[in-house]
């Protein structure tokens, strides 16, 4: 299957390609289409209950298994391969432990405002990239499991779909890049647009 992506998504590699579990799906669009529903259907999961172990990569791994295991083999699993964003994949678990920790302490110790927690904490994960896909949607999510876990409302991220090249995702992006450089003011502005 050839598929279009917009800027800033991650390409399958033919690998990853063969874990698709749905054999009728051909297109993008089809794709797209069960994914999301699967995400809707992890999401009443998600923030239907209180979780009490949030901030572990144990949640991370099960929460990415609940978004895309109707449709991917991979569900849950870190990647193990390289991409052009993220880590070296063997550093993935201790980088996720490491991230997961120093959140965890952040909210003990009150480091930061919650929208500034939340919005750092999705930067840094959506960096490791632990998945072979997803990352952008699963980092997402925890962001704003994290801000109801803490009862904030969750964020807007642009209230535009973020999956097309939409201005949204220009925007969204290039807060990404800014955050890169240790700059958050504009993914804070960005996520409560
Ligand atoms: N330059 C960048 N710096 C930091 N993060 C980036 C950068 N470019 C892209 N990203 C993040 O990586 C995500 C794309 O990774 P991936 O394809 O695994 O996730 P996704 O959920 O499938 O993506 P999408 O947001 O396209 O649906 C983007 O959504 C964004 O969060
Ligand atoms: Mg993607």
């Amino acid at each position: 299957m050839t598929m279009q992506y917009p800027p800033g998504a991650t390409p399958l590699d033919p690998d990853e390609n063969k874990g698709l579990k749905l054999a009728h799906i051909t297109t993008r669009g089809e794709l797209d289409y069960f994914e999301a529903a699967n995400i809707r259907k992890a999401e009443q999961w998600a923030f239907g209950r209180k979780h009490k172990n949030l901030l572990t990569p144990e949640f991370i791994r099960r929460l990415h298994k609940q978004m895309f295991g109707d449709v991917w083999k991979w569900a849950g699993s870190y990647r193990t391969t390289e991409k052009n964003i993220g880590v070296i994949a063997w550093n993935i678990g201790p980088e996720l432990h490491q991230l997961c920790d120093n959140v965890q302490y952040q909210i003990k110790h009150s480091s930061y405002q919650p929208d500034e927690l939340a919005a750092r904490f999705h930067h840094q994960l959506v960096k490791i990239h632990p998945f072979p896909n997803g990352n952008g949607r699963i980092s997402r999510i925890m962001g704003d499991l994290v801000l109801a876990s803490l009862e904030q409302p969750r964020f807007s991220w642009g209230r535009e779909s973020l999956d097309k090249e939409t201005k949204a995702r220009k925007n969204y992006l290039a807060a990404l890049r800014a955050a890169d450089k240790n700059d958050y003011s504009l993914l804070m502005d960005f996520v409560r647009s």
